[in-house]
C-alpha cells in the first residue's frame, strides 16, 4: 500500500518556479529553437511565401538535397570510451587563415530578400563567431560594405563568370583590394537549375506585388514594413533584372566557362582560390594537377543538376586520391553540428552551411544568425566529446560508418 499523506503548502511553494518572463519577442522566438529545423519553422512563418521558397527550395524534384541531407542522417557515429574531453578544441588553419570552427558561410544570392540585414547580418556574425563569411556575386550588398561589416574577420569572395568578363574581372580586382583572402570560382552553373517552386510561385526580381503576394503578407507585416522602408532590394553588383532568379542567371552566366577562364583568375588573384562545386573524383584530380589550394565538394544544396552525387558520399575517395594536395570543403545537407564532425572525421578540412544559416536569417536577421552558429558549435563540441575527441584532428575516419541506401550499380 503507498502512503498518503495531505499536500504540504512549504513543499508546494517550493516547487514553484516561475521565472521572469522574456520581454524580448526575438530573443524569446529564437531562445526556442533548439535545432537548424526549429529556426527553419520559425522562418517559414515570417517570410512571405516565395522568399521562403527560393531559399528553401532546389531544383526539379529536389532529390539531391533530399538525398543529401538523408546521407548525413545516415552517419553513425562509432564513439570511443574513457577518454576525457572535458576541454574541446574546434580550431583549425582553413586555406591559409585561422578559423575557431570548421565551417564557414557558404555564398547566397540575393540575401537581402529573405530578411533586410542579409549579407551584413552574416558577415558580422561570421566575423564575431571567427568563422569565414562568404559574399555571393549575386550578393545584395556591396564588398566594400561586406569588409566594413566583418573588419577584422575573414571574408570570401564566390565568382560566377559571366557573360560581360569585365563585370566579373571587375569583382576580382575589388575583392582582391579590399582585402578578402579567398576566391571560391563556382562551376556548378552553366545554366541554372529548375527551380520549381520560384516558377509556380510567379516569384520574380524585384519581387511584384500580386494579389497573391498581398494576401501572403497579412500575416507577415514586418517583413513587408523592412521591405518597404530599406533602400532597394538589387544586386550589389549586377544590373540585370526582370525575371525568376533562374532566368537571370541564364542571362548573366557564360555556359562556356573553361579551365582557361581558372588560368586568367589566377593571374589576377593574389589569394587562394578555391572551386566550388566539383562532382567527382576526376575533375578533383584535374584541380589538384592545375594547382589550386581548394575544392569544394558541392551540388549547390541540390539547386542545380537533380539527381547529382552525393558530395559526403564522394569525401572519402576524393580526400583518399587528392586531400594531400588540395584542401577539400564539403557542403549540401549540413543541418547539424554532427554533419560537420563526420565530415572532418572523414577528411574534410572544412564545411560550408548555406540554409541552416539562412534560417536564421530569416528567423531573426543578426541575432538569428547568431543562433544558428551557437546552435551549430554546440552540437560540434557535443558530438566530439561524445565521441572522445578533443581535437579536430583527433577526429578520424574510423568514427563514422556510412550507411548506404544507394548502392551505384556496377559499371
Ligand atoms: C538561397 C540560396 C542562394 C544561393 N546562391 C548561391 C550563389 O550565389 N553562389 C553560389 O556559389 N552558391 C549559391 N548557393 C549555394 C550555396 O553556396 C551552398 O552551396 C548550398 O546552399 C549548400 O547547401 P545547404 O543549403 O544545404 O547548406 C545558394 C544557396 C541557396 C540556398
Amino acid at each position: 500500500m503507498v502512503k498518503r499523506q495531505f499536500p504540504r503548502p512549504a513543499e508546494i511553494l517550493d516547487l514553484m518556479k516561475f521565472k521572469k518572463p522574456e520581454l524580448d519577442g526575438k530573443k524569446r522566438r529564437l531562445d526556442q529553437a533548439l535545432t537548424i529545423y526549429d529556426l527553419r519553422d520559425i522562418a517559414k512563418r515570417r517570410t512571405p511565401k516565395a522568399a521562403f521558397d527560393y531559399t528553401d527550395g532546389a531544383a526539379e524534384g529536389e532529390l539531391s538535397l533530399a538525398r543529401a541531407r538523408q546521407a548525413f542522417e545516415d552517419v553513425e557515429f562509432s564513439p570511443r570510451i574513457l577518454r576525457p574531453a572535458t576541454d574541446v578544441d574546434t580550431s583549425s588553419t582553413i586555406l591559409g587563415g585561422p578559423a575557431a570552427y570548421p565551417f564557414a558561410i557558404a555564398p547566397a544570392g540575393f540575401t537581402r530578400l529573405m530578411q533586410t540585414e542579409g549579407e551584413i547580418a552574416g558577415a558580422s556574425a561570421a566575423g564575431a563567431a571567427g568563422i569565414p563569411f562568404t559574399l555571393s556575386t549575386l550578393g545584395t550588398t556591396s564588398i566594400e560594405d561586406v569588409k566594413a561589416a566583418n573588419p577584422h574577420g575573414r571574408n570570401w569572395f564566390q565568382l560566377y563568370v559571366m557573360r560581360n568578363r569585365d563585370i566579373s574581372y571587375g569583382l576580382v580586382e575589388r575583392a582582391a583590394a579590399a582585402g578578402f583572402d579567398t576566391l571560391h570560382f563556382t562551376v556548378d552553373t552553366p545554366v541554372a537549375g529548375a527551380r520549381l517552386r520560384d516558377k509556380r510561385n510567379g516569384f520574380s526580381i524585384p519581387p511584384q506585388l500580386t494579389l497573391g503576394t498581398i494576401v501572403n503578407a497579412i500575416p507577415r507585416p514586418w517583413w513587408w514594413f523592412d521591405f518597404l522602408t530599406t533602400p532597394k532590394l538589387e544586386f550589389a553588383s549586377l544590373s540585370t533584372t526582370g525575371g525568376t532568379v533562374g532566368e537571370l542567371l541564364d542571362a548573366a552566366m557564360d555556359p562556356t566557362i573553361s579551365f582557361d577562364d581558372l588560368d586568367i583568375i589566377r593571374e589576377m588573384w593574389p589569394g587562394k582560390i578555391v572551386i566550388k562545386g566539383v562532382q567527382n573524383v576526376e575533375d578533383a584530380k584535374t584541380l589538384a594537377s592545375l594547382g589550386v589550394d581548394g575544392i569544394v565538394l558541392s551540388n549547390h544544396g541540390g539547386r542545380q543538376l537533380d539527381r547529382a552525387p552525393i558530395p559526403f558520399h564522394l569525401l572519402p575517395e576524393v580526400v583518399r586520391e587528392v586531400g594531400g594536395d588540395v584542401e577539400i570543403g564539403i557542403d549540401t545537407g549540413i543541418m547539424n553540428g554532427a554533419d560537420i564532425v563526420a565530415s572532418v572525421a572523414l577528411g574534410a578540412k572544412f564545411t560550408m552551411i548555406g540554409r541552416a544559416y539562412l534560417y536564421g536569417l530569416m528567423a531573426g536577421g543578426r541575432a538569428g544568425v547568431d543562433r544558428a552558429i551557437e546552435i551549430l558549435t554546440g552540437e560540434i563540441v557535443r558530438t566530439m566529446k561524445l565521441l572522445g575527441a578533443s581535437s579536430l584532428a583527433e577526429l578520424e575516419p574510423a568514427h563514422v560508418t556510412q550507411l548506404e541506401r544507394l548502392t551505384p550499380r556496377a559499371r
